[in-house]
């Protein structure tokens, strides 16, 4: 039993954006969660809680990842920041031994590789998921399952116009583990000429063409296509709340204080 001393201290890095908020409203909601530091570039000096929550919680915000790290002495540091600079706010955490749990997309697969393996040196857990949404991991999952049985797949994810990343972690993850099913996913397609650069999409692991659309009025949906002759089958997953995503959070959350582990994707700890 978790009591009241023994609560999970959390830093939340990105704390002012759409994520960090409802984060941060996620961790004040679990009686086993405690926020203990709120970490943005932007309203240094505030109350986290006059911006979340239109009530001051004692908690300012700093904008050193570092410093607020070992001054609050997080045991989980959950980032929703940017691409740019995911890397290296992720091995400020695994240096300070704090557990990332990352949210922000856009890592390459040769960072993650690095995250791992300075996760196993440090002996600190660590999480990292594309989706935090229940319903979306599990549509990667039925898409890994579904590339058994089709030859050609194409996958179009589309996102608010505000996402800087393309295509989305989503896309990039569910091509990956439809790969371990199938090698070519471009069975029988002719030599394509394109009129205009990029109109087939960016070619992903086994030949899998990911389209990415922004536009607002989206928040988050992907399509992953099959077809074989005479047949199409589509698995489609829209998240039309940010709230979609904080029972992942916070699972990973528990998940990494209860397991010395690196884990890439939710799907490993459903
Ligand atoms: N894994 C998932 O399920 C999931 C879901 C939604 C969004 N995302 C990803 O999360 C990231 C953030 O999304 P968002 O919609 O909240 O973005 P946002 O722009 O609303 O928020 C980002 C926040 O990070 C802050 N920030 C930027 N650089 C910083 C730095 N160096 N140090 C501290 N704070 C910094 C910004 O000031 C801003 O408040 C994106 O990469 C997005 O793709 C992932």
């Amino acid at each position: 039993m978790t009591t009241d001393t023994q609560k999970i201290k959390v830093a939340v890095c990105g704390a002012c954006g759409r994520m960090g908020q409802e984060v941060i409203k996620a961790v004040n909601n679990q009686k086993d969660m405690e926020l203990v530091a709120a970490i943005d570039i932007s309203n240094a000096g505030k109350d986290i809680g006059e911006i979340t929550e239109n009530k001051a919680c004692g908690v300012v915000i700093e904008d050193s990842l570092k410093d607020a790290l070992l001054k609050s002495r997080a045991d989980v540091i959950v980032d929703f920041t940017s691409p740019d600079i995911i890397f290296n706010n992720a091995k400020i955490a695994l240096e300070c031994g704090v557990s990332p749990v990352i949210g922000t997309t856009g890592l390459s697969d040769g960072q993650v590789k690095e995250l791992e393996k300075l996760s196993k040196e440090k002996n600190i857990s660590a999480l990292i998921a594309p989706n935090f949404t229940t319903g979306a991991v599990l549509m990667m999952m039925f898409a890994q399952t579904a590339a058994k049985y089709f030859d050609n797949a194409e996958i179009i994810e589309l996102h608010h116009n505000k996402k800087k990343d393309a295509p989305s972690g989503t896309a990039i993850k569910t091509a990956q583990m439809m790969a371990k099913n199938k090698s070519n996913f471009a069975s029988g397609n002719v030599p394509e000429i394109e009129l205009i650069k990029g109109a087939r999409g960016g070619v992903s692991e086994s030949d899998i063409h990911i389209h990415s659309v922004r536009m607002p009025g989206y928040m988050a949906s992907q399509e992953v296509m099959f077809g074989s002759l005479g047949q199409v089958l589509t698995i489609r997953h829209d998240s039309v709340d940010r709230s979609c995503y904080m029972p992942g959070v916070v699972m990973a959350i528990r998940y990494v204080t209860s397991n010395n582990e690196f884990v890439y994707g939710l799907e490993n700890i459903l």
